[in-house]
């Protein structure tokens, strides 16, 4: 006989099939599943959403994989690296606001001259904030000096999506060549982990060909890596890349996007202290739907501070949010949603991972 929900929900170690029954739950079970991980969340982590500031530096990108629409293939998208100016006014944005926190994301570059650019900026970060942001780099897979480098620059986390963990799926939506290795993306994570980086990752749920068994070796990969942060999202497609041509296989939207609530909700349970943001893409499904993430686990949410006049080419997927608002826009309506989600947003505070301080001490 299958075990019940609440057996499962209040064991210590769960194991694949607990996983597998907590992703499939529907209705009532579904419910017990995403009230247990509220009550999780309050008990571990609280009611406090942390803010980090999302400045997209640049859409360029050396690599080519078969689900993004910024990929180095997409002919159709004008290519933009913002200015130090534009990266500092931002930045200062965050901080007057008190945001505490900043993301800066690009497209894949591994160059000496990339190394150089992010870490000048680095620099100049510090400056202008008197070193009081936490720095989040979203800059893909990099050598272990690089890392050093801009570690020591100032930056605190680093976030480094696996995408898909199984090496199969992995292969998939990739091309197959040495830029695009599983191993490579593994081996950086751990080079994160051993550089002293929160490290975070995550993966795309409802991808073409992905399994409910992949979702749930996702699930194990996350924890058994003893990942920080997590940031998931739907797969949603975009008109110009490859998996577009698969796109009658797909889960329907709505699917997606319930499934990566009950993803949120299950690493809440098992993994208890780590961040999980409320991804963008939740809410490009779904209009409420980062509300419904912080609901079910998710703790953490990334406004966009990306100028406007750029944001139409940082279309990694289609029916993206928030392209037209200004930062001040997108605070004020952000404000009002956190609230109504139960929960208060930790002005002035970095909200680092409880997790990685808890790795530290057993290092
Ligand atoms: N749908 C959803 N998420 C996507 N990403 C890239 N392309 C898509 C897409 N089509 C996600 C990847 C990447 C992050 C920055 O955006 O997971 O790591
Ligand atoms: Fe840029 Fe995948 S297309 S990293």
């Amino acid at each position: 006989m299958k075990p019940s929900m609440d057996s499962i929900l209040t064991k210590q170690i769960h194991n694949s099939d607990d996983i597998f029954q907590m992703l499939n739950s529907k209705e009532d079970e579904r419910k017990k599943l995403f009230e247990y991980a509220a009550k999780i969340k309050k008990e571990t982590v609280g009611n406090k959403v942390y803010f980090r500031g999302l400045i997209e530096y640049s859409n360029i990108c050396a690599k080519d994989c078969y689900y993004c629409g910024i990929r180095k293939s997409n002919k159709k998208i004008t290519r933009y690296t913002m200015s130090d100016t534009e990266v500092i006014d931002a930045v200062k944005y965050a901080h007057k606001e008190n945001y505490a926190s900043i993301v800066l994301q690009a497209g894949e570059i591994s160059s000496p001259q990339q190394t150089k650019n992010i870490t000048n900026l680095l620099n100049q970060i510090a400056k202008a904030t008197n070193n009081e942001l936490g720095i989040t780099l979203s800059l893909g897979e990099q050598r272990e000096e690089t890392l050093k480098e801009w570690k020591n620059a100032g930056a605190r986390r680093y976030l480094l999506r696996i995408e898909a963990s199984s090496p199969e799926l992995y292969s998939k939506i990739h091309p197959d060549n040495p830029m695009h290795k599983i191993e490579t993306r593994i081996e950086t994570l751990k080079l994160l982990q051993k550089t002293g980086y929160q490290t975070g990752t995550g993966v795309m749920v409802g991808l073409p060909f992905q399994t409910a068994e992949d979702l749930v070796s996702d699930i194990e990969f996350i924890r058994d890596n003893n990942i920080d942060m997590v940031g998931l999202g739907p797969y949603i497609e975009h008109k110009d890349t490859p998996l577009y041509s698969l796109r009658n296989t797909l889960l329907p939207q709505k699917e997606r996007f319930d499934l990566s609530l009950k993803m949120i909700a299950i690493l809440r349970i098992i993994m208890k202290d780590i961040n999980i943001a409320a991804s963008t893409a939740m809410q490009a499904i779904d209009k409420i739907g980062r509300e419904k993430a912080l609901k079910v686990g998710a703790n953490i949410i990334m406004p966009n501070l990306t100028p406007v006049k750029y944001r139409e080419s940082y279309l990694l997927y289609e029916d993206k949010p928030c392209i037209d608002e200004e930062a001040e826009e997108c605070k004020n309506c952000l404000e009002a949603r956190i609230v109504m989600a139960g929960d208060e947003i930790g002005y002035g505070e970095w909200g680092d991972s409880k997790r990685f301080f808890a790795r530290q001490k057993h290092a």
